[in-house]
């Protein structure tokens, strides 16, 4: 998805500071890229394509300027070409603008703006901003008050930043999309995201919606629109720019599957007392729930079925939903608990499901790896999961730590048996993830069956959202078609489609009912001649109908699930890999989805 940077006070680097910070933010998803310097002339460089094609343009001509801001992205109104990339300008090409997020009424704006002779050069709806801009300042309003009376006339979400010539600051507003500022001793940044800026400065303050900020040389200034003073707090980001790097690994993706013991451990620090069989959540207050529901999509709406399980067997009524069909056709809320489940806390069908639940008079809380992302500003509750920052497009460590933290949460708002057993589980989940990293067959199993067309995933119980994420890291990053299925469905349709040419993942761990059923399910895939992997712990029999098994250690049943997934990531990542495909940044896909 779309992604802002913008410097000032670094005269001379602005530019290398600039295509640094786009670099950083390449993670979110994009087609397009681009950058605007102001000095005593405006000068903007953009292209479509990728971060290194900017950098081929600028090699042509390089713009100079005191202040600048860049952008990545992510078509939502047009196709990715040069005049669709940011920045946006003016009619006179004095104001430049890049925008993440939709203005909603840009036809409007746009209609009224041509039938007063503006030209327009692209078909997005950014454009319109430089062109209110341009109108505001033909009327006599200075630079800021320019600005301010554009961004007031627009509907929708917006993350805007806009730099002028000769003007040596950067105006900076936003609504439902974020934008955060960084400072260090003589210089200022502007970022969509603190990746972009952090290898500058840990020093940040998060703007809010309908703020206002001017940012130069000299210090920031916070707002509302209408310009009445705001006090912010710098805080300060807890990771290191180290962690944003690929440490030696050949892609984000199989860096952030080895950091997921590390992860985890993060996740469950300070959290949980083995002895006394207590995790202590106090800093989330009193939540006691009379029923849940999770509202999530994509990887984080796997972690959310997974939980909708833990509350249901501890005895409170809980049901996952996808977030957008939540927002839209909302069922009856009552007094249940809404849980947003989403890693970056910025996905918009997410957000407006919160939002949809609030509305109805719902609490709510959101689990997130995002300090200070919009979900956990604006929910009632927060809890973070503590992964560290996750680059590669398909989330991995976040759905780990999202099932250690849901854990936690479990256990902190219901009375469950075993929580002894359960804490012990999860302390030893890191090891266990570990031995799978340091011994798993994956890459055996993906040269095995790379060149098949279709997979197939099943399991029971918990590890049925480990069949649906294993199946959507499949699709995902090797662009294989992949689905996954509840076992004992498999029989009412998909079995169909099941040959010698699907191989078949079946999530098989413990020996109870559920495994038992299971590997009856698995009899009837052998029985079609189809290939079964066996992601198993040994404790059934399903060994004797697999053609490979790829072991899991002995674990609590409860975090099974999550050592199971590790290994279906391996599969994931390693087939993508002798593929070729783009793993860090698939095809179509964005890391950060801030549109409806
Ligand atoms: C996008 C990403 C997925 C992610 C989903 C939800 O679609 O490509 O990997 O699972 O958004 O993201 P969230 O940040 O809300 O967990």
């Amino acid at each position: 998805m779309c992604g802002i940077i913008g410097c000032a006070g670094r005269d001379g680097e602005t530019l290398d500071v600039l295509v640094h910070g786009l670099s950083k933010l390449e993670y979110r998803g994009y087609d397009s890229a681009g950058v605007a310097l102001a000095g005593s002339d405006l000068d903007v460089c953009k292209t479509a394509g990728e971060i290194d094609d900017l950098r081929a343009a600028l090699e042509e001509r390089s713009p100079s300027g005191s202040v600048g801001i860049g952008h990545t992205r992510w078509s939502t109104h047009g196709p990715p070409t040069d005049e669709n990339a940011h920045p946006h300008l003016d009619c006179n090409r004095e104001v430049a603008v890049v925008h993440n997020g939709i203005i909603e009424n840009y036809q409007a704006l746009r209609d009224e703006l041509s039938t007063a002779g503006h030209e327009f050069r692209s078909d997005t709806d950014t454009e319109v901003v430089p062109h209110l801009i341009e109108d505001a300042l033909a009327d006599g309003a200075d630079p800021e008050e320019a600005v301010r009376e554009a961004i007031a006339r627009l509907e929708g979400s917006y993350a805007v930043s806009v730099v002028m010539s000769g003007v040596d600051r950067i105006f900076a507003a936003r609504n439902d999309s974020p934008l955060v500022l960084g400072i260090d001793d003589e210089a200022y940044y502007l970022a969509s995201d603190v990746p972009a800026f952090r290898d500058h400065t840990d020093r940040v303050i998060y703007l809010a919606d309908g703020e206002f900020a001017v940012v130069d040389a000299d210090g920031y200034r916070v707002t509302t629109l209408d310009g009445e003073p705001v006090e912010k707090t710098v805080d300060t980001v807890d990771w290191d720019p180290e962690e944003t790097g690929k440490s030696g690994y050949d892609h984000f993706m199989l860096k952030e599957i080895h950091e997921q013991p590390r992860a985890l451990r993060q996740c469950l620090r300070g959290r949980v007392d083995e002895l006394a069989g207590q995790v202590d959540l106090a800093d989330l207050g009193d939540l006691s729930p009379r029923g849940i529901h999770l509202v999530a999509c994509g990887t984080s709406y796997h972690a959310a079925v997974y939980a909708a399980q833990l509350f249901q067997q501890a005895g409170i009524p809980a049901q996952a939903f996808l977030a957008s069909e939540y927002a839209t056709s909302p069922p009856p809320i009552g007094d249940a608990l809404v849980i947003g489940v989403t890693q970056s806390g910025e996905t918009a069908d997410t957000l407006s499901a919160l939002r949809e639940a609030r509305k109805r008079g719902a609490r709510t809380l959101a689990v997130t790896n995002t300090v200070g992302s919009t979900a956990a500003r604006e929910c009632d509750h927060a809890m973070y999961i503590r992964a560290g920052p996750e680059i590669g497009v398909a989330a991995t460590k976040t759905f780990s730590s999202q099932i250690a933290a849901l854990n936690l949460l479990a256990l902190a708002i219901t009375s469950v048996g075993d929580a002894r057993e359960v804490i012990s589980g999860l302390r030893d989940l890191p090891g266990a993830v570990q031995e799978i990293l340091d011994t798993s067959t994956a890459r055996k199993i993906a040269e095995a069956y790379r060149d098949a067309e279709s997979y197939f995933f099943i399991g029971r119980g918990l590890h049925y959202p480990v069949a649906l994420e294993g199946a959507l890291k499949m699709k995902e990053i090797t662009y294989k078609h992949a689905e996954g299925f509840a076992a004992g469905e498999l029989k009412h349709g998909p079995l169909a489609l099941v040959t010698q040419d699907t191989p078949v993942f079946a999530i098989v761990t413990g020996d109870d009912e559920q495994a038992t059923k299971t590997v009856g399910n698995v009899k009837e895939v052998e029985a079609r001649d189809a290939p079964v992997v066996a992601v198993t712990d040994g404790a059934s029999d399903v060994e004797r109908y697999a053609d490979h098994v790829l072991e899991v250690p002995d674990t609590h049943r409860r975090v099974a699930a999550v050592v199971a997934n590790v290994q279906l990531q391996l599969v994931a990542y390693h087939t993508a890999d002798m593929l070729g495909r783009s793993i860090d940044k698939p095809r179509n896909l964005a890391k950060s989805v801030t549109v409806e």
